[in-house]
């Protein structure tokens, strides 16, 4: 059992703690937001991830999982300090602003007592395990610890399974000692997934490598869909075609409305302007930034082409988180693209199993909001799926055609069967295909 102290409780430091608790370690979990460390501890979640609460409630009860404020009685004791706050990026130069991570560095290193491994778990720019090494050293000269680059790769909504099934665990070390330290604690992993221990900075550069390449990829299949739609080829097809061959692999060539979410746009941009900085512009991932961009402002264009001969027809949008099963909104394409519609229409309405309310709070007055798929289609001229929701899947599309004025869907998730969709009535557009 190792002492763990995890700082910053949002959708890395909450799983990865219940996660390292689950496997029988003490983990204090700190967070700088008093609303937040008192709802832990009345037992509430912070945000939802599929099978996180029932390991929360298990771990909190028998003692193993706490949650406090008090940065000094969490770090004092730690045999390992996470840090998981946020590196959002900045509003102008693009790149991680990195100065939560300087903060909490500074702070810990005060209470570090004994020898300590400060690992890494927020995605940081390479090189940022030397500046936060060099913060701890000139807050407590005295200290006895070594910084670990630790990256994450936990999708969202799929935080537990991934922590429990990882690919690989990447450990970015410059000292034995704490490389042993990591290694102890990921013991549970031994045999089940690959380990890779390498030099810190590597490790820094793997993260954002990775979450760069995705993002390349899924920005290939869409354009992919592009040229199948208009050559007359069906890209689910040349998806699976692709996918057989192991070099490539069939996992993220599901084309759709561009990628979004809170790391693919902000690593990418962050990964471009370190290119930059180190005199290695990083034109594919640039490419990729800027043409994902002009892919949802030509959807937008696209939704709103399919009423151009009534152009105050409504449009009933259905989904608006940045990817199924999440309420997050963040950088979410659905977001980006009803905010192109908006330039033509002031008649569009939404709908959100779960994103509503974080909708709201960017879309403000500017749609209409449903609570049902049955009001935001009603009168509607055309419905836009934009969110992979299980829901969507199960159109009762006799209703459908029944409560809309035209019947009219564009699928920018390939959620519908378009044979089946055609027959009942509609004009249908979908992803890749031409129908
Ligand atoms: C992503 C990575 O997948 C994780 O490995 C990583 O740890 C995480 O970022 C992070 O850096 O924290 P996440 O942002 O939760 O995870 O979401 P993904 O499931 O990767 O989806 C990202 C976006 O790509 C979504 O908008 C999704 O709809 C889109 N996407 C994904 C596609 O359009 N097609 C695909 O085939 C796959």
């Amino acid at each position: 059992m190792l002492k763990v102290a995890i700082i910053g409780t949002g959708y890395v430091g909450l799983p990865t703690g219940v996660g390292l608790a689950e496997l029988g370690n003490q983990v204090v979990c700190v967070d700088k937001i008093e609303d937040k460390i008192n709802k832990l501890n009345q037992g509430k979640l912070t945000l939802y991830e599929d099978g996180l609460e029932e390991l929360f409630k298990k771990n909190v009860k028998s003692g193993m999982l706490k949650f406090t404020t008090d940065t000094k009685s969490a770090v004092e004791d730690a045999d390992i300090v996470m840090l998981a706050v946020g590196t959002p990026p900045h509003p102008i130069t693009k790149e991680a602003d990195l100065k939560y991570i300087y903060a909490a560095a500074e702070e810990l290193a005060k209470y570090l007592t004994g020898y300590t491994v400060v690992a890494t778990k927020s995605t940081v720019p390479v090189g940022t395990g030397d500046e936060v090494e060099a913060i701890i050293h000139k807050t407590n000269p005295k200290a006895d610890f070594d910084v670990v680059s630790l990256p994450e790769f936990l999708r969202e909504g799929f935080a537990i399974h991934d922590f429990f099934n990882p690919d690989r665990i990447v450990i970015g070390y410059e000292s034995e000692k704490a490389k042993e330290v990591l290694l102890k604690l990921y013991q549970p992993f031994v045999g089940k997934c690959q380990f890779l221990c390498v030099k810190r900075r590597s490790s820094e550069t793997i993260k954002y490598a990775s979450n760069a390449f995705l993002a390349m990829k899924i920005h290939y299949i869409n354009e992919m869909a592009d040229f199948c739609e208009a050559a007359g080829a069906d890209v689910r097809e040349v998806a699976k075609g692709m996918g057989l061959d192991s070099r490539i692999g069939a996992k993220f060539l599901n084309p759709g409305p561009g990628y979004g979410g809170s790391c693919f746009p902000k690593d990418t941009n962050a990964m471009a302007q370190m290119g930059k900085k180190y005199g290695t512009p990083l034109h594919l991932i640039e490419t990729t930034i800027a043409e994902n961009d002009n892919r949802k402002a030509r959807i937008g264009q696209r939704v709103i082409a399919t009423i151009k001969d009534h152009p105050q027809g409504k449009i009933a949008v259905l989904g608006l988180a940045f990817k199924g099963g999440t309420d997050d909104c963040r950088e979410s394409p659905a977001i980006d693209i009803i905010k192109e519609m908006i330039k033509y229409s002031r008649n569009i309405m939404v709908y959100d199993p779960k994103a509503l309310e974080n909708a709201k709070s960017i879309l403000n007055n500017t749609v209409h909001y449903a609570e049902t798929i049955t009001e935001a289609c009603s009168g509607a001229d055309v419905a836009v799926i934009l969110t992979e929701w299980e829901d969507f899947k199960k159109l009762d599309l006799d209703h459908l055609k029944s409560i809309m004025k035209s019947p009219k869907i564009v699928d920018m998730r390939n959620m519908l069967n378009g044979e089946d969709v055609i027959k009942h009535g509609f004009q249908y557009q979908c992803v890749g295909r031409k129908l």
